[in-house]
């Protein structure tokens, strides 16, 4: 399992063209609660959570751990990105592709502005630049179109699909090289090979 906790964290935040990646703060606790209840935001991650619940659980400062980014778009938390290891217990999981998996939860308000793409692909770089080399993989619906628009921009390549949780799922893994020009600089302006059509990345 990659173990995030060596690194040097929180890195100092992260500043895109755009927004900020930083540690998350008590500050952000209403927008992860909002994130988590939101019916928009949970339809193909198994659904919202109770709001009551959420307000019970979620600690004091949310997500306190290497690799949890806050984004933020002038000064309101729009969403968070999360490098976390690969859950073990996840149906279907494919530990040997890689150990580090990426996720992002943005707030409805904050979606068709390329703000995503543009805040992880700066989380992406700074992953590449900490482990240099190491893989990171992600999970998404098929039927999540807009997620799998965003991993296709990000550079991440199908390595299989297959059903969990009642649905078909999409398995993709991205081996950045540290300094490789972002691909939210230029996204509008490129033609994106699809995920699918990108040479597939072996399996480690
Ligand atoms: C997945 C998710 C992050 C994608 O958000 P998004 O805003 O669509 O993603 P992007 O940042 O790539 O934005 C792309 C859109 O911004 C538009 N855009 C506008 N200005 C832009 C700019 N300056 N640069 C780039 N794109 C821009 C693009 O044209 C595109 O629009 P379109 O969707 O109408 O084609 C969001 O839908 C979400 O949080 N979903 C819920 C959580 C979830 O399902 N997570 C998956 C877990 S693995």
């Amino acid at each position: 399992m990659t173990d995030l906790r060596p690194l040097a964290w929180p890195p100092a935040p992260i500043k895109t063209e755009r927004l900020i990646l930083r540690e998350s703060e008590a500050r952000d606790r209403a927008a992860v609660i909002e994130l988590n209840a939101s019916p928009e935001v949970g339809t193909y991650l198994g659904g919202p959570r109770p709001r009551a619940e959420l307000e019970r659980t979620v600690p004091e400062v949310p997500g306190r751990r290497p690799g949890f980014f806050v984004v933020e778009l002038d000064g309101t938390t729009i969403g968070t990105i999360q490098l976390d290891p690969q859950d073990p217990e996840r149906p279907g999981n494919r530990l040997e592709a890689g150990e580090t998996e990426l996720g992002y939860l943005f707030l409805p308000e904050a979606w068709g502005y390329g703000y995503a793409t543009e805040a992880c692909t700066a989380a992406l770089d700074w992953f590449a630049d900490a482990l240099p080399g190491e893989p990171v993989v992600l999970y998404t619906q098929t039927a999540n179109v807009r997620s799998m628009r965003l991993a296709e921009k990000l550079g991440f390549s199908e390595l299989e699909r297959f059903t969990a949780y009642g649905a078909e799922q999409w398995f993709g893994v991205l081996h950045k090289i540290p300094g490789w020009q972002s691909a939210a600089t230029s996204c509008k302006d490129r033609e994106w090979p699809s995920a699918t059509s990108v040479a597939r990345t072996t399996t480690s």
